[in-house]
C-alpha cells in the first residue's frame, strides 16, 4: 500500500508545517498576521508595512521601512527583453497565464535569485521580486488594453506607483486619487496572506525542492488562477453579471446551486476554514459601500450581491453547509469601480498575496524543511508479466 493506510483528499485534516506567520480561527472568523488582527491592519497600516511584517515578523520602524522601500525601488525595473516575451502572447491570453510565465522568466534575468541559502541572498531575491512584480502586473494589464508599457516614478509610494503604472495615459499627468489609493491599499492588505491555502502550499512545496523563489511564485500564481481559489473573484463578477442580465433573478441561481444534477457553484461562497463568516468579506463589503459612495458610482451589481448574501443566510441548504461570502465575493465590485478589467481581478489577488507567499517560502527555507514528498495508498494492478503486442 506504499506504507500508509489512510489518505486525506484535499488535505482537509492534514497539517503540512509549523508556521508563525498567520493565524486563522474558522469558527470565530479570526485572521491575524504575526498576531495583529486583520481589522486593525486594514484600518491602520499600509501595504508595504504589512509586507514587511509578514516577511520579517515585526512591524518596521520608520528607518527599517524606508530602507526596505529604497531597496525595492533599486529593483523597480525589468530587463527590456521581458517585453519580447510579453509581445509573444496573443491579446486573448489570460493575464494570470501571462503573469505566471513572466514571473518564471524573471529568473533568467536574475540568476542570483536562484541559489539563495543565506538570509542576505534571500533578502536580495525578495526585494527584487517586490520591485519587479508590480511592473509585470501593470504591463500585463496595459498589453491587454493596448496601452504602451512604461514605468511609474520612484518618487511615489508603493501603491501609488502601482496605480500610476496601471492607469497613466501617455498624454497626461496621472492624478493620484486618494480614494483609489486607500481602496487598493486595503484590498492588498486583506489578501496578503492566509496560512496554508492552495497557492501558498504550492509555493512551499515547489520551494522545498530548492527551486528559486521566482519559480516557486510562478507555480503559486498558477494555483491561484483556478476558479475554486483566487479565480473566484472573476467568476463572481461574471455570475453577478449573468444574474443581472437575467433580470436580477437571484432565486433562480440559488436553486441552480442546490441542483445536484447540474453542480453550479455559487462563486464567492464557502470556505475550507471559515465556517461562520470570512472576516475579510465583512471588511470588503463595507469598503465596497464606502468606495462606490465616495466615487459616486451606482452599481446594481452590488445590490444583487447583497441580495444573494441575504437569501443564502436564510436558506438552510447554505446554512447547513455553512456557506457564507468569502474574500472573493465583494472584492471584484471594488476592482470594477476602479476600472480594472475583470480578467485582471485574480492578478490583483496575486499582487496582494505576493508578500504572504514570500513570507511562507522564506520561513520554509529558514526552517530547513525537507522536500515535500507525500505517499499514497496503491489501488492498481498486482504484479503481472509483459505480453508482446501480438499477444494483447
Ligand atoms: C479562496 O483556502 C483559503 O484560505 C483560500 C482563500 C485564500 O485567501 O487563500 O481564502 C481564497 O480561494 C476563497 C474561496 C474562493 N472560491 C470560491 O468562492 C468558489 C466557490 N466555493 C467552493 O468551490 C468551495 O466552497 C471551496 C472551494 C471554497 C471550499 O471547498 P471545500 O472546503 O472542499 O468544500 P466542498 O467543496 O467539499 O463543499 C462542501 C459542501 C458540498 O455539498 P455536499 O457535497 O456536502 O452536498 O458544500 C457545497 C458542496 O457542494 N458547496 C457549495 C459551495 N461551496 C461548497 N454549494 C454551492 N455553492 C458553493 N460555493
Amino acid at each position: 500500500t506504499g506504507g500508509v493506510t489512510t489518505i486525506d483528499p484535499g488535505y482537509k485534516n492534514t497539517g503540512s508545517c509549523v508556521s508563525a506567520i498567520t493565524f486563522l480561527d474558522g469558527e470565530k472568523g479570526i485572521l491575524r498576521y504575526r498576531g495583529y488582527s486583520i481589522e486593525e491592519l486594514a484600518e491602520k497600516a499600509d501595504f508595504l508595512e504589512v509586507a514587511y511584517l509578514l516577511i520579517f515578523g515585526e512591524l518596521p520602524t520608520q528607518e527599517q521601512l524606508d530602507k526596505f522601500h529604497s531597496d525595492i525601488k533599486k529593483h523597480s525595473v525589468v530587463d527590456d527583453d521581458i517585453k519580447k516575451i510579453l509581445d509573444a502572447f496573443p491579446k486573448s491570453a489570460h493575464p494570470m497565464g501571462v503573469l505566471s510565465s513572466l514571473t518564471s522568466a524573471l529568473t533568467a534575468f536574475n540568476p542570483s535569485s536562484v541559489n539563495v541559502d543565506s538570509e542576505e541572498e534571500m533578502y536580495n531575491a525578495i526585494v527584487r521580486i517586490l520591485g519587479k512584480f508590480p511592473i509585470l502586473v501593470a504591463w500585463t494589464m496595459r498589453k491587454k488594453m493596448g496601452l504602451p508599457l512604461d514605468y511609474g516614478s520612484s518618487s511615489l509610494g508603493y501603491v501609488e506607483n502601482i496605480l500610476q503604472m496601471m492607469f497613466k495615459r501617455p498624454d497626461e499627468n496621472y492624478e493620484q486619487n486618494p480614494i483609489l489609493v486607500n481602496a487598493l491599499d486595503k484590498l492588498l492588505i486583506l489578501h496578503a496572506d492566509h496560512e496554508q491555502n492552495c497557492s501558498t502550499s504550492t509555493v512551499r512545496i515547489v520551494g522545498s525542492s530548492h527551486a528559486g523563489l521566482f519559480a516557486s511564485l510562478s507555480a503559486g500564481i498558477s494555483a491561484l488562477w483556478g476558479p475554486l481559489h483566487g479565480g473566484a473573484n472573476q467568476a463572481v463578477l461574471e455570475m453577478l453579471e449573468a444574474i443581472k442580465e437575467d433580470g436580477g433573478d437571484t432565486k433562480k441561481y440559488m436553486g441552480k446551486a442546490k441542483d445536484k444534477e447540474d453542480p453550479f457553484r455559487l462563486m464567492g461562497f464557502g470556505h475550507r476554514v471559515y465556517k461562520n463568516f470570512d472576516p475579510r468579506a465583512r471588511i470588503i463589503k463595507k469598503a465596497a459601500d464606502d468606495v462606490l459612495g465616495d466615487l459616486g458610482v451606482e452599481d446594481p451589481i452590488l445590490d444583487i450581491a447583497k441580495g444573494l448574501e441575504k437569501e443564502a443566510l436564510e436558506d438552510d441548504y447554505f446554512v447547513k453547509r455553512k456557506l457564507y461570502p468569502n474574500v472573493d465575493f465583494y472584492s471584484g465590485i471594488i476592482y470594477r469601480s476602479m476600472n480594472i478589467p475583470v480578467e485582471m481581478f485574480t492578478v490583483m489577488f496575486a499582487l496582494g498575496r505576493l508578500p504572504g507567499w514570500i513570507a511562507q517560502w522564506r520561513e520554509m527555507r529558514l526552517n530547513k524543511e525537507p522536500i515535500g514528498r507525500p505517499r499514497q495508498v496503491y489501488t492498481g494492478e498486482t504484479l503481472r508479466s509483459f505480453k508482446g503486442i501480438n499477444e494483447r
